[in-house]
Order: C-alpha cells, then structure tokens, then sequence
C-alpha cells in the first residue's frame, strides 16, 4: 500500500461477503481462531449493520465485527469465547437492543497491517455504536497475542509490560489500550484455542459518549 493511486473504502458487509470474510479470517487469525464461511452467514443475517468491511483495490481487506449484548447476559456466566459469541454465530448473544455494543474482532490480512486500517474500522465502529439508541457501553474483549513469550508473568504484570519506547509490548492489546481504550478486567480461560494468549482474554472499554 506504499503507492498513492490505491483506493481504500469502508462500507457494511452484506449476505453475499460471508465467503470472502472467512479468506480475511483465515489470513488474519492464527488457524484455530478464525471465523469460518458458516459463522459469517449466521452474523450477516443477524447482524449485518454491526459488521464493517475495509474494501482494498475493489476487494474486502479487512473486517471488524461487533454485536449487541444485554448487560445481564455478559454478568450471568463465564467471559468465555465460545459463550458471549454463542459459537461464534452471535445466535443466542447478540441482541438486537442489549446496551451493550460489544466489539468482537478486528482483523487485517498480514500485508495490509500498519496503515491505520484496523484502527479506522474501529474508530468507525466506535462512531457507529455511539449513534445507536439504546447503546450504554462499548466494550471488547481482546487478546494478549504475544503473552506466550512471557508465561512466566502473571497477566496483570504482562498487560503493562512496555517496550523501550514506552508502548506496551503487546501489539493488539497496544492496539485498544493506547488508543482509548481502558482495561475493565482479564479472563483466564476465556478462549483455551487462543494459545498465543494462553487462552486470555482482555475486556476493554471504550468511552460510549
Ligand atoms: C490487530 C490488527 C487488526 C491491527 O491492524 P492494523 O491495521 O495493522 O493496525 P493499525 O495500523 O491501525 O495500528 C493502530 C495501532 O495499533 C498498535 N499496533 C498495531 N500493530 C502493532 C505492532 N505490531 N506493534 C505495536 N503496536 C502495534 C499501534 O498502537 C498502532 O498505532 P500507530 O500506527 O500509531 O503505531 C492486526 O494486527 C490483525 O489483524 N491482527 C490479527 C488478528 C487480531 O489479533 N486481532 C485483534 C483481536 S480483536
């Protein structure tokens, strides 16, 4: 993306973008986490207004993808993965009035990271979720992809762990926390297939207002 003359758009995906956003998955996420063909179907009919396509040269580059959670369904149980998305389909998760907008991915294939895609799509979801009646709280819940270099760290310790120049060492928990977000709470167990996290998740909040 050095060049000048590429085109660069954002639009809500559609039905007919369920297979191209699994490629986007597949080149984004390490194997066992990312969304298949089958779980996109399922969100894009749920929830199509919630999912932001980043559209690269004339081809979907980059998605983030949130859904709708009431507060009670987040406090009745576990922060597990596979409980709050309900598989990964958002089925028995997303609501179409919970008070909560609950970002639940961002990804960008390997040769498109670092031009500020991801963080625009979530600057646009952010955007999005504070336009919506009803909404409370925007809140995520991200991984500590790199925690597997540091096992011998609580996760408390690891969170702020800071390079050189200041930024935390985490690349995606730098991603939110740097830019906006702030830490509500970590869970362990949270996605036990994530092992570059050791199975964490990191819950974020970003300001609804
Ligand atoms: C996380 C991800 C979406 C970031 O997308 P991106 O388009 O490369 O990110 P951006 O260029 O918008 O970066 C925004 C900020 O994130 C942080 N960041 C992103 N990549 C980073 C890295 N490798 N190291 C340190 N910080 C990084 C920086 O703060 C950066 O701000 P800067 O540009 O001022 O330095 C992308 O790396 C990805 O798809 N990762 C795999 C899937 C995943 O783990 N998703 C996140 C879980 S919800």
């Amino acid at each position: 993306m050095s060049a000048n003359n590429h085109v660069l758009s954002f639009r809500f995906a559609e039905p007919a973008d369920a297979a191209a956003l699994a490629r986007i998955e597949a080149e984004s996420w390490p194997a066992p986490l990312a969304t298949t063909e089958e779980q996109w179907q399922a969100r894009l009919e749920l929830f199509p207004q919630g999912q932001i396509v980043a559209v690269f040269d004339g081809q979907p580059a980059a998605v983030a993808c949130a859904q709708r959670i009431t507060a009670a369904f987040l406090a009745a149980g576990p922060v597990t993965y596979d409980r709050i998305t309900d598989g990964g389909t958002f089925r028995r998760s997303h609501d179409p009035h919970g008070e909560i907008y609950q970002l639940v991915a961002v990804g960008a294939g390997s040769a498109l990271r670092g031009f500020g895609i991801g963080r625009r799509l979530i600057d646009r979801q952010i955007e999005l979720a504070r336009s919506l009646p009803g909404v409370k709280r925007i809140v995520g819940i991200t991984r500590p992809a790199r925690y597997f270099r540091h096992p011998e760290m609580s996760i408390a310790a690891y969170v702020d762990l800071r390079n050189k120049t200041g930024r935390r060492f985490d690349p995606v928990l730098e991603f939110h926390l740097g830019s906006g977000a702030s830490l509500v709470s970590t869970h362990q167990d949270f996605r036990p297939a994530d092992t570059e996290s050791l199975g964490y998740g990191v819950l974020i909040e970003y300001p609804a207002g």
